[in-house]
């Protein structure tokens, strides 16, 4: 039996993690506080560790891990920016759940882009109260508008086909185009330029981490609809903020959000937040705020748990292999998930 603590826990992890886990021997010990410094001690005694994209595994963290045998870092999300890939190499693997259901989090921008623009949320309030008053809900047709997709991994190119299904011009933007893939590539500026609809599907990175600032949004067209399903970090909330306050910013709709960690995932009602930036941006008729929620539908809740059980699973039975390794092996890990063919070290 594969011991595992797995931090940050949810009532909604429970039935398939303990399903998935039950029919390949590996028992999940669920806590729900967050992993970080303080809490790595509740990790003794446990063959790995599950976490999620909240928890702070930097190299402190990962050095406890080490010291009391924690062999394995499972993530159960696809972006890693919260390891600290680098301190890892060489004493404890690292896994991902690459993707488990991309669709979720593309159909979620979808959704979000569809309840902006069509006031979906207001119309919803209103008809409850048996208000049926029109006033102020003229949307706009998609058909025909420009989107700029950043970042054309799994879940921009389901984006891009939804997109493309409603009648809209697709141009994008990646470190990496797709060679061969019939997406428009344009810079990161002309699609700042030309696009009515900027949604982000890149990771963060030191490189990404507000490509959506000031001189950014300067650059945007009037009454563009900015969409974040990706990591909060991509964009400088304060800067977003300002865009809206100035009538740059038509709307922004966001599954991520920055300073998140403490505050996502919870029920805060009844509690005063204490996070001046984002009461402002949710008290904005223009913004909507779901609590990074995109992954969050039956099927991906089954793959997650799936897959994360086969990862730990492929690493204890066969010395550190599994297909889903984060390799730091080459200083470069997009680069080296492709070339690898063993463990990482
Ligand atoms: P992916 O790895 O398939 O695609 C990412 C794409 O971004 C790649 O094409 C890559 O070349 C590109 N990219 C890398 N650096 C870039 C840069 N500097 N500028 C522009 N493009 C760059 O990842 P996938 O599965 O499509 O996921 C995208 C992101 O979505 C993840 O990194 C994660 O942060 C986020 N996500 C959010 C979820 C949610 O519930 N809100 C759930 C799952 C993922």
């Amino acid at each position: 039996m594969i011991k595992v603590a797995l931090f940050d826990a949810k009532a909604y992890d429970r039935p398939s993690f303990e399903h998935y886990g039950s029919l390949r021997d590996v028992e999940f010990r669920f806590l729900e506080t967050k992993l970080n410094e303080d809490t790595v001690e509740l990790a003794r005694g446990c063959d790995a560790v599950c976490v999620f994209v909240n928890d702070t595994v930097n190299a402190a963290v990962i050095d406890k891990l080490y010291a009391y045998g924690v062999k394995l870092i499972a993530l159960r999300s696809a972006g890693y920016n919260n390891v600290d890939v680098k301190a890892a190499f060489g004493k404890v693997h690292v896994v991902h759940v690459p993707a488990y259901s991309p669709y979720a989090v593309a159909e979620h921008a979808m959704a979000l882009l569809l309840t902006s623009v069509r006031r979906i949320h207001k119309a919803y309030n209103r008809t409850r109260d048996f208000n049926f008053s029109l006033n102020g809900l003229t949307g706009f047709d998609l058909h025909g508008k420009t989107v700029g997709v950043i970042g054309t991994g799994r879940i921009g190119r389901i984006f891009i086909d939804i997109c493309r299904g409603f009648g809209m011009n697709v141009i994008a933007y990646d470190h990496f185009p797709a060679k061969d893939s019939g997406i428009h590539y344009v810079a990161l500026d002309e699609l700042f330029k030309q696009s009515d609809i900027i949604s982000l599907h890149c990771p963060l990175t030191d490189d990404t981490r507000h490509m959506i600032d000031g001189a950014a949004i300067e650059k945007m067209k009037k009454g563009v609809v900015i969409l974040n399903t990706s990591r909060g970090g991509l964009i400088d909330a304060e800067a977003l903020l300002e865009g809206i306050k100035a009538r740059k910013i038509g709307a922004a709709c966001l599954d991520v959000y920055e300073e998140e960690a403490d505050i996502f995932f919870e029920d805060r009602s009844g509690h005063i937040l204490n996070d001046e930036l984002l009461s402002r941006l949710i008290s904005m008729p223009n913004v909507i705020v779901t609590s990074h929620q995109a992954f969050l539908t039956e099927e991906a809740l089954n793959n997650i748990a799936d897959t994360t059980v086969n990862n730990i699973r492929s690493c204890f039975d066969n010395d550190g292999v599994c297909d889903n390794e984060l390799c730091y092996r080459c200083g470069n890990i997009e680069q080296c998930k492709k070339e690898r063919k063993e463990k990482c070290f």
